[in-house]
């Protein structure tokens, strides 16, 4: 199979749907421009298109487990005991560089969802696309094991939504039909308020043409955002270094299966604790000085990255729909290899810094055996490359 082969054999792509990943990269673009002009924070600064916000870029092992099974040993993973040099981001999903607990209007702190990204440098292997000449297998994650758009179709819209936004950062109206769903039926002598953000909703939804005529499915996707949402704002990270991430889309894992990947901290490690945050008055930049604290530490940082596979037929993978996980799927994570991040290291200078701004990953650095699967990825192949070439990034 070759990169410009449009899918595998086990997507389905729904008809105009190049048309609609062409619409979102443009917009990723306009976006993008809108955030380096109207964000003071930026200064003209083109930052990615998402997770803008870093907490540090750190150097890496990525080693193989020796004790690998057959099953296993496909890919990246086909020689074990071997060691990769890697880099780590944290960061922020967010599109702006702004507080790690941003207040809402009624001054509650919201935890978001927050990024880890590997770059394993110099694998061997038929690649789907160089990261500037060199053969990189990059695994993006987030800290919840699905991701908040079922599909290229919802993230448009909320691409059309951003970008109404004067700074291109309001996600708010895609999530009003799924807020006026959980109202419920309409009963009577409901309370005035209950009555009143009712009608709120109504009129807003009927005067915005990108809401009024949503479909089933449509419709159906927006109730799955929400609920993925509402996962993010259950979870307060208190250091990066400390929770575990996921791959949340599915992909290739040789012929005929599909992975799904996480990252989890090594239980055997003792990390050092984060506790002096409090949801009330944390400091506005606290993931990055928790990361700076632990690589200050004493003891080396280690996760345990896991994969679970899957014949691709088997039932309920959801291959087109991103905002899913498996069947039992946090109780299927096999380890396959350990990320060990080297103390000390001072991810915050200038240089160390402007280092993790350049740096570009994507999913689509990758070896043909872990080829990304489903609309989602397929949409991410262009917008990466976009972003990244938008804001000159230099790869590794
Ligand atoms: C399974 C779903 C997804 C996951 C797990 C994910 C995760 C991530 C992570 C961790 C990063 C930060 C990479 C870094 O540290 O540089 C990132 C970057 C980015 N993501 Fe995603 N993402 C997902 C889906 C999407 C989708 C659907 C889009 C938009 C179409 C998107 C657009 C971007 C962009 C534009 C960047 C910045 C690229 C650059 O300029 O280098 N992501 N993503």
């Amino acid at each position: 199979m070759r990169i410009d082969d449009p899918k595998t054999q086990f997507e389905t792509v729904p008809a105009g749907e190049a048309e609609e990943i062409d619409e979102t990269s443009k917009l990723g673009i306009v976006l993008q421009d809108k955030r380096a002009r109207e964000d003071p924070s930026q200064q003209g600064r083109l930052l990615r298109g998402v997770h803008a916000k870093s907490h540090g870029c750190v150097k890496a092992s990525f080693v193989i487990r020796d004790d690998l099974d057959e099953a296993h040993r496909v890919g990246l993973f086909a020689h074990p005991g071997k060691v990769y040099e890697a880099w780590v981001r944290f960061s922020n999903a967010a599109v702006l560089r702004e507080d790690d607990l941003k207040a809402d209007r009624d001054g509650k702190r919201q935890n978001g969802s927050r990024g880890m990204a590997i770059k394993i440098f110099d694998v061997d292997g038929d690649m789907l696309s160089a990261d500037n000449g060199r053969n990189n297998q990059d695994f993006l994650m987030i800290n919840t094991p699905e991701f908040a758009f079922a599909n290229v179709r919802d993230y448009l819209r909320l691409n059309r939504i951003l970008e109404r936004s004067t700074r291109g950062d309001d996600p708010t109206p895609y999530f009003l039909p799924a807020a006026l769903a959980q109202l419920g039926q309409q009963a009577e002598g409901e309370p005035a308020d209950v009555a009143a953000k009712r009608q709120f909703l109504e009129a807003a939804i009927a005067n915005d043409p990108l809401l009024k005529d949503l479909s089933a499915a449509d419709m159906n996707g927006t109730l799955a955002s929400a609920k993925v949402a509402g996962k993010i704002a259950q979870q307060t990270v208190r250091n990066p270094m400390q929770v575990q991430y996921f791959g949340a889309a599915p992909f290739l894992f040789g012929d005929g299966q599909a992975m799904k990947f996480s990252a989890a901290p090594c239980p055997a490690t003792a990390q050092i604790p984060f506790e002096n945050i409090t949801a009330d008055d944390p400091s506005k930049d606290y993931l990055s000085e928790a990361l700076a604290a632990t690589m200050s530490g004493d003891q080396d940082i280690a996760f345990d990255f896991k994969i679970q596979v899957r014949s691709v037929d088997a039932e309920s993978l959801n291959i087109e729909d991103a905002t899913t996980s498996w069947p039992n799927e946090l109780a299927n994570y096999v380890d396959v290899a350990r990320i060990i991040i080297p103390v000390p290291q001072s991810p915050h200078t200038a240089d160390a810094l402007e280092h993790c701004e350049k740096l570009a990953f994507s999913p689509w650095h990758s070896l043909a055996a872990h080829r990304p699967l489903g609309g989602i990825n397929r949409l991410r192949q262009k917008v990466y490359a976009e972003s990244a070439c938008h804001r000159k990034a230099e790869g590794y």
